[in-house]
């Protein structure tokens, strides 16, 4: 089913849901004797049966290194490679050369940042000039990214010479656009933010903060980690330069991410990780590189991963992307408004009614995250706790952990309702 065939397919609802949960297996296993109530897909989400199968699938029939041999088995591991970038290109509204697989999004965003830096060395190739950074160039990102959208630029800046800026995060979870509009200037060469939060659910303003680059001239990289699995994205109406995911947060297996470029900036920027497969000539002295995606991907590659990613991605399109945002933006308000109306609760983020993607963090006063988190494993409710990889914007909103209810298009209205009655006994049970 196409995208467009899903479109006409009606809202999802809890019976259509509770159909949908038949896909996945792991859904129906129980937790110390009571029914799992997954709620931690911010962190890592469950594998529809179709994707399990795609894995094992190639394992089981086609089996072989891609780009690399003439039997049959190479030819057809290498046709099911490259099939599943064509199908996560049309994913994410992108051209096949335009999507490199890479381990998940840390690495991507870390390829970035390494092959800006083999930019900025001496004896740099001239076409790499325009990703070169040195003293007086400025990085930019905001005060609500997770680690991995923050520490590769950080390092970036200090071995370059290049400033490390941030946008705020205002009290109620946004970016501060007027301190934006402030912050890039034309000394910005670089600014990269995430679409979602995964702490606050705040959806971005994407085409602001490009516009805003693209008025400075600077090259922009989008953080769609907890965006494309959960709400339809194409890379090239938000026009960005880059754009990364990671396959295990939406359906798919772990070991498997995608890195998005514009065909023309991947073509000019070094590679990051050299050896097979990536070169056209090599001599004892020197080598020459293919272009992208070959480019960048060094080595015998992540096949079977791929191609259950593909799986997954279909499973998405297939559900269909606005079919499950609406589906999750419901949820999300529903976790809000409940957590909102128990005493003690502090939920971060956009108040309720305001937008946000299917996932609430939370402090419970007078106790800590990991005890919430202990109780809650103990009704069988999953969820995540701790600073979730993004210590800087806890830090801001003067709280050092929470606790992360994070939902995906398998959760029920009950399941969150069945959160909220547990969360409500969690101060009386600790006696605070
Ligand atoms: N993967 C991390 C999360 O759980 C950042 O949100």
């Amino acid at each position: 089913m196409s995208r467009t065939q899903a479109l006409r397919l009606p809202a999802l609802n809890d019976d259509e849901v509770l159909r949908i949960r038949n896909d996945f297996p792991i859904l129906s296993r129980s937790v110390g004797g009571r029914p799992l109530v997954y709620l931690d897909s911010g962190a890592t989400s469950q594998n529809p049966v179709s994707v399990i199968d795609a894995e094992r699938e190639f394992y089981e029939q086609r089996n072989a290194a891609v780009h690399r041999g003439a039997h049959q088995l190479a030819v057809e591991a290498t046709e099911s490679f490259e099939d599943s970038r064509e199908t996560l290109a049309a994913f994410v509204g992108a051209a096949a050369v335009e999507i490199i697989w890479t381990a998940n999004a840390t690495e991507g965003l870390n390829l970035l940042s390494y092959s800006f830096l083999n930019a900025s060395l001496p004896g740099a190739p001239s076409e790499a000039a325009r990703f070169a950074l040195g003293a007086g160039d400025e990085i930019v990102v905001t005060e609500m990214e997770h680690h991995a959208n923050l520490i590769p630029w950080q390092q970036l800046a200090a071995r370059t010479g290049a400033v490390l800026r941030f946008i705020p995060v205002d009290d109620a979870g946004h970016l501060d656009m007027a301190a934006a509009a402030g912050i890039i200037n034309p000394a910005t060469r670089l600014l990269a933010f995430s679409h979602a939060s995964n702490v606050l659910g705040t959806i971005n303003p994407v085409k602001d903060l490009v516009a805003l680059a693209r008025a400075a001239g600077a090259l922009t990289v989008l953080d769609a980690c907890q965006s494309a699995p959960h709400l339809p994205l194409d890379v090239k109406n938000l026009d960005v330069d880059f754009a990364v995911l990671s396959g295990h947060k939406m359906l798919g297996p772990t070991g498997i991410g995608v890195l998005y470029g514009r065909a023309e900036l991947l073509d000019a920027l070094p590679p990051f990780l050299t050896g097979g497969s990536m070169i056209t000539t090599v001599s004892m002295e020197r080598a020459s590189f293919l272009p992208s995606p070959q480019r960048f991907e060094a080595g015998t590659q992540k096949i079977s991963q791929a191609i259950a990613l593909a799986a997954a991605a279909n499973y998405l399109t297939e559900t269909g992307l606005e079919r499950i945002h609406a589906w999750e933006s419901l949820l999300g308000q529903r976790l809000v408004e409940g957590l909102t109306g128990i005493p003690g609760v502090r939920v971060l983020g956009p108040a309720p009614g305001v937008e946000r993607i299917g996932l609430a963090s939370f402090d419970v006063e007078g106790v800590h995250a990991h005890d919430v988190g202990q109780f809650l494993d103990s009704r069988g409710i999953a969820v995540r706790v701790g600073h979730h990889c993004a210590q800087p914007l806890h830090r801001r909103l003067g709280v050092t952990a929470t606790t992360r209810a994070s939902t995906y298009l398998y959760n029920t209205t009950s399941e969150v309702d069945f959160l909220l009655a547990a969360v409500s006994e969690v101060r009386a049970y600790f006696g605070a």
